[in-house]
């Protein structure tokens, strides 16, 4: 085996302080910069004062809070960064655009995954643009998402926008249940359930939205913000903050509005949209 690359992680926050780990374990020559002094340094790995002496690494992994924190620090003098810091797409592009005007080769990528996961298989890595994905497998399972660079920042934030709103969802249930006395351990496994059911429905709702077809035998919207009005009520009943009820209740409404009361959930996209 030939010798391994040597990779620069920037960022020693929980995330960049695993993927450093994880590239030592893969045998990596591994060099370390965070901007402040007190995160401890991952064991195997070289710490640096300044992103000048980073970049001297043939690869560059990036890991900070946003794009914005991130800028300032990149430097034509990086051969090639892998940007793991999370952003929107036009962000993603317009990163890539500043690599390839400045002769730095680049990769996006988004991690899907928690620190824990790290060097595991479970640990899914969405990259795009190069296809060529350099350190990544030494994070997890790199998935290629397409050639625009802009493409994994979307998937990412699309799957996180699922997982938030379920997340919320999910809460304001156990806010609802456990001012009744049903505990978590209670509700919980209902709940899955309930999402397993859920997310066998989600392709046909995907086709209708694509076809614009929203003909339902199953569940009208007006039978929906019907029931949207009295989950927002029985958490008013209980002094709940009703603000993601209400919400719901208002977006559902106003696709009812717009002449959608006869037809499926999926119509409320036309709202969206
Ligand atoms: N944690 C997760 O589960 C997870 C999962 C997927 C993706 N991500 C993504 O990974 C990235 C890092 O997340 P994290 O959880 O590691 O965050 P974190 O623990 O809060 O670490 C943030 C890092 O950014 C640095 N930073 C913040 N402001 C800075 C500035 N002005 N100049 C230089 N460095 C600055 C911090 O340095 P200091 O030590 O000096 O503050 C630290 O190294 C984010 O884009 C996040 O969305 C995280």
């Amino acid at each position: 085996m030939g010798t391994k690359k040597s990779v620069s992680v920037l960022g020693l926050g929980r995330m960049g302080s695993a993927l450093a780990c994880a590239l030592v374990k893969k045998g990596y020559d591994v060099t370390v910069w965070n901007r402040s002094a007190d995160k401890p340094t991952p064991a195997g790995t070289t710490r640096v004062r300044t992103t000048e002496e980073a970049f001297e690494a043939d690869v560059v992994v990036t890991c900070l809070t946003s794009y914005a924190v991130q800028q300032p620090l990149l430097s034509k003098n990086i051969r090639t960064l892998v940007n793991l810091t999370s952003g929107t797409p036009e962000e993603a592009r317009a990163t890539a655009r500043w690599a390839s005007d400045n002769g730095v080769e680049y990769v996006d990528g988004v991690i899907m995954a928690v620190p824990q996961q790290i060097g595991t298989p479970g640990a899914r890595i969405f990259f795009s643009g190069n296809e060529e994905h350099h350190v990544l497998d030494a994070f997890g399972e790199p998935v290629h998402v397409g050639a625009d660079a802009g493409l994994a920042a979307l998937y990412d934030l699309g799957l996180l926008g699922v997982m938030w709103s379920t997340f919320a969802g999910y809460l304001q249930a156990l806010a609802l249940t456990g001012a009744e006395g049903v505990t978590p351990e209670q509700f919980t496994p209902m709940v899955a359930d309930w999402l397993r059911e859920l997310a066998g429905m989600l392709p046909e709702m995907g086709e209708e939205t694509r076809h614009r077809s929203y003909e339902t035998e199953v569940s009208a919207l007006d039978i929906n913000v019907a029931g949207l009005r009295m989950l927002t009520e029985a958490n008013r009943e209980q002094g709940l903050d009703t603000a993601l009820p209400q919400a719901l209740h208002d977006l559902y409404r106003r696709a009812q509005e717009q002449g959608h009361g006869t037809h499926s959930i999926a119509s409320v996209i036309e709202v969206i949209r």
